[in-house]
């Protein structure tokens, strides 16, 4: 064995990546659960490689074949229907981790100095995700497909002077069609994918250049042992390989069982709506996006006006990026500022009521609720900048807490 790895490492430096960023890369020894969302984004997206990839194999880009192949891999196909409710679940099951893994970069400040970069690039990766998760939504054709597709690209419409010609080249025509699904399904595997893939890497390069944070905000490279190693800190490996193991045997165990007990999640992981085939002559009463974008949408519903609605939307996706900018308080971990901790909980509740209130029809009795939370979405990154600057926080220990 050892004879195989000095000839490989003769040719490859295996041994100085494992080193570098493995056995020598240390990281705080105070990981609390939320820490094991990263690698378990890793993992699902491996997963959703290979479900797509068993995917393709059977599924075909017209606008005539589309719903009848996804019906194929579901009914005809030996175990079709698990690949599919995989690729389609664990849409969702990133999401969920997604809002995790952005919601504890908040929490602990995860975002600030030197970590700037490392949230930029991670919030381009939800962006992306975004797209992608789009583009797939709307592959299968069924009449949700359909109706979506031609939702969200008529919002391309309304970019002044290339609007109508944008609106055009995304559908591949005036409708949505086997041109579009040709698209689509291009972009959906190959450029998207591919960019994605680019970030995530350029996501855990950029981590091992600065090392983790952790729930007290401290830096652990400020105290080193005589060794030259942070005195707070572990190896990765084998401490957290072995302990990102057993988080991803704990997450399996949960995937398959919603999978195999509550796969659709009764309309919300998958829209009733997707099971009836594309038909322009049907028109659906509401057509809502999944869950994880209903909150922008609820936005965009907030203004009467459509261009008002755009922008507002367009802001509330855009403003995370400055959030290293916006937050001007020393103290990185909410464990030490309650006022900011308040803040981040009431977020996190104004995000998933506009979520709820962005999958109901669209009546007047939800409009209050849609503005007051657009209000607060927007005004949590409008104050921070005084909030930060004179809220009372509690003294931050020399070292992190167990
Ligand atoms: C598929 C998407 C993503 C993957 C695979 C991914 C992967 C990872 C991994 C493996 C880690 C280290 C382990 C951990 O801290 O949990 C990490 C840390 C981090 N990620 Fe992501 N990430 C993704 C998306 C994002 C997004 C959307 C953001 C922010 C908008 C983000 C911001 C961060 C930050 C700030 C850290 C450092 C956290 C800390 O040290 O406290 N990531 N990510």
């Amino acid at each position: 064995m050892s004879k195989f790895a000095d000839w490989l490492n003769d040719r490859f430096p295996a041994r100085e990546m494992m080193r570098e960023h493995m056995t020598e890369y240390y990281a705080p020894k105070n990981f609390n659960i939320l820490y094991y969302t990263g690698s378990l984004l890793l993992f699902m997206f491996f997963l959703q490689l290979i479900s797509g990839f068993l995917l393709m194999a059977h599924y075909v880009p017209t606008s005539q074949d589309a719903f009848n192949s996804v019906q194929g891999i579901m009914y005809d196909t030996k175990w079709g229907w698990l690949i599919r409710y995989m690729h389609v679940d664990g849409v969702s099951l990133i999401f969920v981790l997604l809002y995790l893994h952005i919601g504890r970069g908040m929490l602990y400040g995860s975002y600030r100095r030197p970590r700037e970069l490392l949230w930029i690039i991670g919030y381009v990766i939800y962006i992306l995700m975004m797209g992608e998760a789009f583009f797939g939504y709307i592959l299968p054709f069924g009449n949700l497909s359909y109706w979506a597709g031609q939702v969200i690209t008529s919002i391309l419409h309304a970019i002044p002077f290339i609007g109508p010609g944008l609106t055009t080249l995304a559908r591949g025509g005036p409708g949505i069609g086997t041109a579009t699904l040709e698209r689509f399904l291009a972009l959906h595997t190959v450029l998207w994918f591919l960019m994605l893939v680019a970030m995530i890497l350029m996501h855990i390069l950029a981590l091992h250049q600065v090392g983790s944070n952790n729930p007290d905000g401290i830096e652990i490279k400020a105290l080193k042992g005589p060794d030259g190693h942070p005195l707070d800190g572990i190896p990765f490996h084998p401490y957290y390989t072995v302990k990102d193991i057993f988080g991803v045997a704990v997450w399996l165990t949960i995937f398959a069982a919603i999978i195999f007990y509550a796969p659709t999640m009764h309309g919300v992981f998958l829209e009733r709506t997707t099971f009836f085939r594309a038909n322009p002559m049907v028109g659906l009463p509401d057509v809502t996006p999944p869950w994880y974008l209903a909150p922008y949408y609820a936005m965009l519903r907030a203004v009467p006006n459509k261009y008002w609605g755009i922008g507002l939307m367009a802001l509330a996706i855009v403003l995370p990026f400055f959030l290293p900018w916006l937050d001007r308080n020393p103290v990185h971990s909410s464990r030490y500022r309650p006022v900011y901790r308040a803040m981040i909980i009431l977020m996190a509740v104004v995000f998933f009521t506009l979520a709820w209130v962005g999958e109901q029809p669209p009546l007047p009795k939800y409009f209050f609720i849609e503005r007051l939370g657009a209000a607060i979405y927007i005004g949590f990154y409008v104050l921070l900048p005084i909030v930060s600057s004179i809220e009372p926080t509690r003294k931050v220990p020399e070292r992190v807490q167990a």
